[in-house]
């Protein structure tokens, strides 16, 4: 699906990455020449369940938060006309709990060192994979209007590392004309409640900070544009930690017209 107005925005040139060492995976990945490279979370045969069944096929999708870029590379391989893969530009943009004790050691560039290293993770599977995939680096809060319109945006296991889930949801559906698929840890309750995941003696977690309630997606999505069609949980393998752990997707229709 073509863009007219792609030009216009920065697109990320490919990078050639050939060697494991110089990548940090976030995905278990089957890949030509290295066959099984395991990593945080094993979504292999799973994609479906995982986007809550939506039709791909001839679709325009934005994949926000790719890491390795499995759920990408999966849309394209179900059919999707066009995908754009989204991470963050810098590691400075990742909003992280306030520990004082970390105040003094936190090094946005030490760190960015890293998130290049899943960048590099996310380039080489992309050129194994004979991927076609866009890649675009922003501010997820901010996305440029200009990247888009897409039919279907793909949030998965984004919005709970965020200081402001809502903020965040508010731009991606400004680029999506049709589908938004969330997914994410959830409360099973109407009400408008969120449970906050830090906890002060706990700095090793100071990267998820909210668990929110079927009541409260509800009612954000209705404030967008959009009305919840499905909430799904689903089992998935961490494979880091050789165990299932449950997630929840969200699959939310437009009901209003684009802005
Ligand atoms: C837990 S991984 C999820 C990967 C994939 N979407 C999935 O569902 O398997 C979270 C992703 O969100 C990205 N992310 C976290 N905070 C972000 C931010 N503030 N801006 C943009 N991306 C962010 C990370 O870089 C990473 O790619």
């Amino acid at each position: 699906m073509s863009n007219d107005n792609q030009e216009e925005i920065a697109l990320v040139e490919p990078r050639f990455v050939d060697s494991l060492d110089d990548c940090f995976f976030y995905h278990t990945m089957t890949l030509p020449q290295f066959g099984e490279v395991h990593a945080h979370w094993d979504l292999r045969g799973r994609f479906n369940e995982y986007i809550g069944g939506v039709n791909l096929e001839g679709k325009s999708v934005i994949d926000v938060g790719t890491a390795t870029g499995f759920l990408s590379f999966e849309a394209e391989k179900t059919g999707a006309a066009r995908v754009l893969s989204f991470d963050m530009a810098h590691a400075s943009q990742q909003t992280f709990l306030p520990f004082i004790e970390k105040f003094a050691t936190r090094d946005p560039e030490k760190h960015n060192l890293e998130v290049e290293r899943w960048k590099n993770a996310y380039w080489l599977c992309h050129r194994l994979l004979g991927s076609k995939a866009e890649v675009f680096y922003g501010d997820i809060f901010n996305l440029p209007q200009e990247l888009g319109p897409f039919d279907v945006a793909i949030i998965g296991s984004v919005l709970e590392h965020l200081n402001d889930q809502i903020t965040a949801l508010a731009s991606i559906s400004r680029l999506t004309r049709e589908t938004i698929v969330v997914v994410t840890p959830l409360l099973e309750s109407e009400d408008r409640i969120a449970h906050f995941e830090g906890s002060s003696d706990r700095p090793e977690n100071d990267f998820t900070w909210w668990t929110y309630s079927a009541g409260i997606y509800r009612e954000v999505f209705r404030m967008l544009g959009f009305e919840i069609k499905s909430i799904s949980p689903g089992e998935y393998f961490y494979d880091y930690g050789q165990r299932f752990e449950k997630r929840y997707t969200i699959v939310a229709n437009r009901v209003s017209e684009m802005p």
